[in-house]
């Protein structure tokens, strides 16, 4: 069954990152807005014919993908997709409701320790997913005047 912003192995693949996430969450200390953030990712969705997109693959081999729709220079809807962990959820979920609404160069002004704060921190060995998720962003910016970047497909 597809949905729109969804292809049918975005189903397996996500229920298959929470599993993992569900089975680390137990042995781990996460704050729960993590937790939150992660078990029910909002704007969580590929967007049709978005203003900017962005695709960064980590160096832990994880991608994240950041779609943005502006209106008057103002990001109205950012959304994302992920095949990432599930901290690499919670990131794209909580950085998507931080630009939602703001300008270019707000968005552009956010850290990875901004996004770590939000969550209620992270442990270290996650850290790099909100690199992930900021330079995503970033990059999406970047290709505003070149929405879909068809070199990074
Ligand atoms: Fe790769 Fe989280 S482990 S982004």
């Amino acid at each position: 069954m597809e949905k729109e912003g969804f292809m049918d192995t975005d189903f397996d693949r996500i229920a298959e990152a929470l599993e993992k996430w569900i089975e680390e969450y137990t042995q781990s200390a996460f704050s729960s807005t993590v937790v939150e953030e992660a078990s029910n990712p909002k704007n969580l969705r590929r967007l049709a014919e978005p203003d900017a997109h962005g695709r960064v693959r980590g160096w832990c081999g994880d991608t994240m993908e950041i779609y943005l729709r502006l209106v008057g220079g103002q990001i109205e809807v950012a959304t994302f997709m992920t095949d990432g962990c599930g901290p690499t959820l919670a990131c794209g979920s909580m950085l998507t409701k931080m630009v939602a609404d703001s300008s270019i160069e707000e968005a552009l002004a956010i850290t990875p320790a901004q996004l770590i704060d939000a969550l209620g921190g992270l442990p270290s060995e996650h850290a790099h997913c909100a690199e992930l998720a900021v330079r995503t962003l970033r990059q999406a910016m970047e290709n505003l005047a070149n929405p879909i970047d068809k070199a990074s497909e």
